[in-house]
């Protein structure tokens, strides 16, 4: 059966039956707010890099977090930036009990208690080479790398974090950090590694922001090759058997494809992250309405591929306005 009894526009013809028949929409439920944190006192400073996004401490994260519970955001996703002279070769700040992420975890919990607070847990913005590791010979060693993420996934744990999202794409790395969790009593604690992390250059804004590029790339030797499919679900598959909670493909827009093959192929939730390079993008591009209809077109493709969760610096704005379809 066809045309003329078959009228797809009857679908279409008012809000209430699109909304009413749409399959994808997104929620303040499904967002996660990154944020930039330090150990300075009541720090409330714009990044040049990330529109809109501010460093805070103190007061003024405090603040943020009520504000972004109050818009029905559950999650914020915080990234540690030490000052430069405690980074050192091992990236020990990452796993100082008052380093950034820590001290912030504490803020935001005093704070809003119901807030999941997650911390991601790389040492690239705790080494004075940049890398996301520790260096032997010139190249990144894995199993030394271990340590230091155990030692940091403790010590977010201790501060009182809820989630550790490893993203150094370190082999073992969710095996590793779940054993030191239970070994210490942090049964609770999940785990959301970056499982499948390409190595973009769509992190740009992030990497001047957090100063954290090396002078020469060492990622291409963990962080996933653009054209490499297969290995991207294995990470994922490796991930889940290791014991990950929720698994989180990155960059977002590039990875439409893998985000809807793993929701077809795993039983686990799946963020997805719209890093960076493309939130800077959009936002300088357009403004007002225009840029409000875009950055939400794009987050519900990213849900619509098969993404349960979307980290986003969009977040706050995303949770104020909800679409009009
Ligand atoms: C690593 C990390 C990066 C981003 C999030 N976590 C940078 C990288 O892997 O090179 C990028 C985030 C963004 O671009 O928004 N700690
Ligand atoms: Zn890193």
């Amino acid at each position: 059966m066809g045309f003329p009894s078959v009228r797809m526009r009857r679908l279409r013809g008012t809000s209430s039956v699109r909304r009413l028949v749409g399959t994808t929409s997104v929620s303040p439920d499904d967002l996660i707010m990154p944020l930039l944190v330090t150990t300075e006192r009541d720090t409330e400073i714009p990044m040049e890099q990330i529109p809109g996004a501010k460093v805070l401490s103190g007061a003024p994260l405090a603040g943020e977090a009520r504000r972004l519970a109050s818009l029905g955001i559950p999650a914020v996703l915080l990234f540690g930036m030490p000052l430069a002279e405690a980074k050192d070769s091992s990236g020990s700040a990452a796993f100082d009990d008052d380093g950034p992420a820590q001290k912030a975890v504490r803020t935001i919990k005093d704070a809003v208690p119901d807030m999941l607070v997650i911390t991601d847990l790389c040492l690239c913005e705790f080494t004075n080479h940049g890398h996301c590791g520790l260096l032997k010979s010139g190249k990144i060693d894995n199993d030394l790398t271990l340590d230091c993420i155990q030692l940091t996934a403790l010590s977010q744990a201790r501060a009182g974090a809820d989630i550790v999202a490893p993203s150094g794409m370190m082999d073992g790395s969710v095996a590793a950090i779940r054993r030191a969790l239970d070994s210490n009593g942090f049964e609770d604690t999940l785990v959301m590694p970056y499982s499948a992390k390409f190595a973009s250059g769509f992190y740009g804004p992030f990497k001047a922001a957090t100063d954290s590029s090396p002078g020469e790339s060492l990622h291409s030797t963990h962080q996933l090759d653009t054209g490499s499919f297969h290995q991207a679900m294995k990470e994922i598959e490796l991930d889940i058997e290791e014991g990950a909670d929720v698994v989180i493909v990155k960059p977002a827009l590039p990875s439409l494809d893998i985000i809807h093959a793993a929701r077809r192929e795993f039983a686990i939730p799946i963020a997805a992250y719209q890093v960076s390079g493309f939130y800077d993008m959009i936002c300088r591009r357009y403004e007002g309405d225009q840029l409000h209809r875009l950055m939400m077109e794009i987050l519900t493709c990213i849900k619509r591929a098969g993404a349960d969760i979307i980290i986003t610096y969009y977040a706050g704005e995303a949770a104020k306005g909800s679409i009009r379809r």
